[in-house]
């Protein structure tokens, strides 16, 4: 099976250029295997023979537009999709106007969550005067973000632009970017456990600048950097792909919207300025960092449906794949919920789906993500966030589904097994059921029993929708 190695997370071009040479030679998906390995190059290690004479073929803009974006999402599987769609664009020239195909789709989630992250790292990094020259002009300003996803050199021109006659650093775990008034250049990135605190980042911008450039920084001192790749000013790829995204009515949020996350991050971290809008919900829980899980998922991953539902369904946290799509409840428990909500009767559009824990707790085992349950510490740092949804949403039934759901939505454990097929009263309000997780019916080895829990299942949705309507 041919390895293909592309050079950086981040090399369209390495990408491109290999599965061009793929497709070419009649490599299908099936048979490549995409690999970062920070070499200088793409390397298609087994297409020794030439490609020569190959008949040529054209990708559409679209496709072209999609994949630049999508290559900068987190997922491993990035390569493999964009492989995957370009090869099937050969055979399905309408391919991406396909929104329910699954291929395009994930990709359509991947570009949308990319697009996100450039809006919050647009809005939200946070650029501090270092001491200098008193005026704006040639002084520095420094910021550390993490962002999302792999957006930090896309988003660079839109910094340089803004800081024309000043200098500017920005470290993330990806990549380091420096503008020198003259040249945006990056570097490699910092581990997020030596991140500067904010009152600390003067000195670390002193000590980055000595140990790179052993002088402090003057006009054009990045470019000279062996280790230091320019980046071209003029793209605005990442403001571009935001507005684009926006304009399509997707879910990437309003300006108005992220501003007023901002203050309740920034300025509220606990119990403060509650978010006003299911937006700011959106965008708030992207930028949380109540608990650490954060750290390790691909994004926050808010509650979806109508703004004004009388059914709130909780679960537990994303899983594998909602950490990727940014929707709750679309992997395999949420092919069961909706299984079992058909069987119930209830139309999920009409209900509120989310979860008590807005980011994905996992371990890696080789390249797997296996689930782990969040602690009680994490579930009440969260807690705030399904408070606000249910403040907003104010639903006529909450049905927790599972343990942790029923911790959150209730402040305390609770005994599914013996309390489902109750009415149990809230303080807001509205009126409690608990019930399985999806999940559970999943992990159930034994088939008699399983159904039995399935058909508890589909009763206690039933009868939560009898409760809300
Ligand atoms: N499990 C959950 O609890 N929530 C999801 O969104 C997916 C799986």
């Amino acid at each position: 099976m041919p390895t293909i190695r592309i050079a950086s997370e981040t090399d369209f071009q390495g990408w491109r250029q290999a599965a061009r040479a793929l497709r070419k030679r009649g490599v299908t998906p099936e048979e490549t295997l995409w690999t970062v390995d920070g070499s200088s190059g793409t390397v298609v290690e087994t297409l020794a023979t030439s490609i020569e004479g190959a008949p040529a073929f054209t990708v559409p803009r679209d496709f072209l537009e999609l994949a630049n974006a999508v290559i900068l999402h987190r997922s491993d599987e990035r390569f493999s999709l964009l492989y995957r769609l370009l090869w099937r664009l050969g055979l399905e020239p309408a391919l991406l106007r396909s929104p329910a195909d699954q291929d395009v789709r994930k990709a359509r989630h991947f570009a949308e969550a990319v697009a996100l992250a450039v809006r919050q790292m647009t809005n939200f990094a946070h650029f501090r005067p270092m001491s200098g020259p008193p005026r704006r002009a040639q002084q520095t300003y420094v910021a550390w973000f993490e962002p999302a996803h792999r957006v930090t050199e896309a988003v660079a021109p839109f910094y340089s632009r803004g800081f024309a006659d000043a200098n500017f650093a920005i470290f993330t775990p990806d990549t380091c970017v420096h503008w020198d008034m003259k040249t945006l250049a990056a570097l490699p990135g910092v581990d997020p456990a030596d991140a500067p605190r904010a009152d600390d980042l003067e000195d670390y911008w002193r000590a980055y600048c000595a140990q790179h450039l052993g002088a402090p920084p003057s006009e054009g001192c990045w470019r000279n950097l062996p280790q230091a790749r320019l980046i071209p000013q003029t793209t605005a790829f990442g403001e571009e792909l935001a507005s684009a995204m926006v304009g399509r009515g997707s879910s990437i949020p309003s300006d108005r919207a992220v501003r007023a996350a901002r203050r309740v991050t920034r300025d509220a971290p606990y119990d403060g300025q509650a978010p006003t809008s299911l937006e700011q919900v959106a965008v708030g829980v992207q930028m949380c960092r109540r608990c650490d899980l954060f750290r390790d998922a691909t994004q926050g991953v808010a509650g979806l449906g109508p703004a004004r539902a009388k059914l709130m369904l909780v679960g537990e946290q994303p899983g594998d794949q909602e950490d990727l799509a940014g929707r709750p409840f679309v992997g395999p428990a949420g092919q069961m919920l909706d299984r079992a909500l058909a069987e119930a009767g209830v139309t999920r559009d009409l209900a509120f789906v989310t979860n008590a824990v807005k980011h994905f707790k996992h371990e890696l085992r080789g390249k797997r993500r296996i689930h782990k349950t969040p602690s009680v510490g994490e579930v009440t740092a969260c807690r705030w966030w399904l408070e606000s949804e249910r403040r907003l949403v104010r639903p006529r039934v909450i049905v927790a589904m599972g343990a942790t759901a029923a911790l959150s939505v209730f402040g305390k454990p609770l005994a599914i097994g013996k309390l489902r097929q109750q009415v149990l009263q809230l303080s807001d309000q509205s009126q409690g059921v608990v019930t399985y997780h999806p999940s559970y019916l999943l992990r159930l080895p034994d088939a008699d029993e399983k159904a039995k829990v399935y058909a508890h299942f589909v009763e206690d949705l039933k009868f939560a929708w009898s409760l809300a309507a």
